[in-house]
């Protein structure tokens, strides 16, 4: 996510400015333990793979490819080299097509897209949501059905009809909360091309005005009570949609994010309280002016309603009457994704990043277990949120967000979820975007975007933010990505081990930390992963949200792109670049594994790209194939 329109901050920038200011804190020891790229790379005491050491903090991180290892690489593809072309570029042998872009019709008696205007609110109602980002193909009864988040939405391009790119009317923020949520379609190659399925019965539009129940601890809780809903059991609509999960039991996990935004206030004096700063609610929304058309988004009427939302949400896809899920027991942060595993003991883990600087990663663990063939369907209502503690020493443990520990009930865990991990100390982390379980063995991986405020401020609820563990850089631009094995390979274990498996960097321009890992390189380097997935062969494929001003720092690293990454040798490779001021995110296959789907998010969000049709720049999910029609992924 990283918004560039104007007026609008960027999104990560906005919660700063609004925050009340907090002391700038020198940290002058996590300074010191800068070294350089050539004192890292003398290597320490090994864990894992190769070990690097930076002061006194022991990390590991993959190794570079020599000799015979370079040979047998199991990334059988020609890297793509880092460009700034206004199109998607994949390596020889692949090609890529567009499945579906924003605006297109989910029916056939609906509008079709305008291209000058953006459409209307009717239109985009029945019409596929903006921004597409996390998704996931559901196999049923031999249809494939793809469901995939809305997160957000460039003004410009949404209101196209406004001269100044702002919401007018009330018809206005109907299209804004429209384009908005989850779209939920049957997709099928036809005649050789990917497309949807217009007019299946599983085509359906989640929006920020859909109702759902909320469901787990806080259902029910008098801080989730509004004028609307005085029992506080449903919610009105899900929005800032940015990763996903699937479950084993073939639901949708839609992640709420950067909820706050879209709330204002009309009384500019009204107070707010510390949980509202901790969220980052203010009285100034960032541009959407949801509250000109419904008042629950103005807090001074409403100042309960954000507290529904930073929620996991849960979609049965093939059920279009089924109503979604909000599942309070995963906790109340701005959420990145959902990566479910089913530990060998059977019960269902969660692992969840909180993506803001300084925030934290989490783990929950149900209650019940997994009963293959059996009713699966509520094991998300009830269980355990834990939250990550990183030792230097390459250990970790998982704290338990109880009672005891927090002084907080399991309502109040569950909507203060980031206040219950402060007081029991977790770990501030470089914004943990998407979290990608290994299928072939028990090593979890997060990618850890950046932090240009690690080891210069704390996060907004005062925690300290020392360059230490997994995150080891001062104002750390370029990201890196953690990856922990759970004590005796169970993923409900409270002890792990962690290393590095890559900090990115520039090579080029620094020969210190910052020019990254040993398995950096001129040729592969890149900045900000964060669309994390594994495949069925066990390769990472990685997605990036970052820095494309190919100047300065980033100079040579050119678009947004995707690559590809072995756990077991650490060799990353360059598969794809997106077009202009876009970011790669979210990821799925085909049933036959032949198609990968990603979406191209916000091409152009500056104005400086047409892709993919030479007129209005427009987000896609795009399906990757090879010539050959072998098996990708
Ligand atoms: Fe929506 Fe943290 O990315
Ligand atoms: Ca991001
Ligand atoms: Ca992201």
């Amino acid at each position: 996510m990283s918004v560039k329109q104007e007026p609008m901050l960027g999104f990560d920038e906005h919660d700063e400015r609004v925050r009340p200011a907090v002391e700038v804190v020198e940290f002058e020891e996590s300074a010191k333990r800068m070294v350089s790229r050539r004192g890292f790379l003398s290597g320490g005491a090994a864990v894992g793979a190769t070990a690097f050491v930076m002061g006194s903090t022991t990390f590991a991180a993959g190794k570079a490819l020599a000799g015979e290892e370079a040979k047998l690489s199991r990334l059988a593809f020609e890297m793509v080299k880092a460009n700034t072309k206004d199109t998607v570029t994949v390596p020889a042998g692949y090609k890529w097509e567009v499945l579906a872009s924003w605006g297109e019709p989910l029916f056939s008696n609906a509008p079709a897209f305008d291209p000058t205007t953006g459409g209307t609110g009717a239109s985009q109602e029945q019409a596929f949501g903006d921004h597409n980002d996390g998704m996931a193909v559901f196999s049923h009864n031999g249809r494939q059905i793809l469901a995939v988040n809305n997160e957000y939405t460039n003004l410009n391009t949404l209101h196209a009809n406004r001269a100044d790119g702002k919401p007018a009317n009330a018809d206005d923020i109907r299209k804004s909360k429209a384009a908005h949520g989850v779209s939920i379609v049957e997709i099928a190659r036809q005649n050789g091309q990917w497309g949807i399925v217009k007019d299946s019965e599983f085509n359906r539009r989640i929006t920020a005005d859909t109702e759902m129940d909320i469901t787990g601890p806080a259902r029910g809780h008098d801080l989730l009570k509004t004028k609307a809903d005085p029992k506080g059991e449903v919610a009105k609509g899900t929005w800032n949609n940015c990763g996903n999960g699937q479950t084993p039991w073939g639901t949708y996990l839609t992640c709420e994010e950067n909820f706050n935004g879209y709330f204002s206030s009309s009384n500019k004096n009204m107070p707010l309280t510390p949980q509202m700063k901790r969220y980052g609610i203010s009285h100034d929304d960032w541009g959407y002016n949801w509250a000109m058309a419904d008042e629950r988004f103005d807090i001074s009427k409403n100042p309960q309603e954000p507290n529904r939302f930073g929620y996991i949400v849960e979609i049965d896809p093939t059920n279009p009457d089924a109503r979604p899920k909000k599942r309070t027991a995963l906790g109340r942060f701005k959420h990145e994704n959902a990566e479910v595993e089913v530990a060998a003991n059977g019960h269902v883990v969660v692992y969840l990043g909180d993506d803001e600087r300084g925030e934290f990663l989490y783990r929950f663990v149900s209650k019940n277990k997994y009963v293959v063939g059996g009713d699966n369907t509520d094991l998300l209502e009830e269980g355990t949120l834990y939250v990550a503690k990183f030792n230097d020493n390459n250990t970790g443990r998982w704290i338990a967000l109880t009672p005891e520990a927090t002084g907080m009930s399991a309502a109040e865990i569950a909507i203060y979820t980031r206040e219950a991990a402060s007081k029991v100390g977790a770990t501030t982390m470089d914004r943990p975007e998407w979290v990608a379980s290994n299928p072939h063995k028990a090593e979890v991986y997060c990618a850890l975007t950046n932090n240009k405020n690690r080891g210069v401020k704390p996060n907004a609820g005062g925690d300290e933010t020392p360059a230490t563990g997994p995150n080891p850089r001062v104002k750390n631009n370029f990201g890196q990505i953690v990856r922990w094995r759970p004590e005796g390979q169970d993923h409900t274990a409270p002890n792990f081990n962690w290393d590095l498996f890559v900090l990115a960097g520039n090579p080029a321009v620094y020969d210190d930390a910052y020019a990254g890992s040993s398995n950096i390189n001129k040729d592969n380097m890149f900045n900000s992963p964060d669309g994390l997935q594994f495949d069925s062969k066990g390769l990472l494929w990685i997605q990036t949200d970052g820095n494309y001003s190919n100047q300065e720092g980033f100079a040579g690293q050119g678009n947004n792109q995707m690559l590809v990454g072995d756990p077991e040798t650490g060799e990353i490779k360059r598969f794809l670049v997106g077009p202009k001021e876009c970011e790669i995110t979210g990821s799925a296959w085909s049933a036959d594994r032949t198609t990968m789907f990603i979406s191209i998010q916000h091409p152009g969000e500056d104005g400086n790209s047409t892709w993919p049709n030479g007129g209005m720049p427009r987000s896609s999910v795009i399906a990757i194939s090879r010539e050959d029609g072998a098996v990708i992924g």
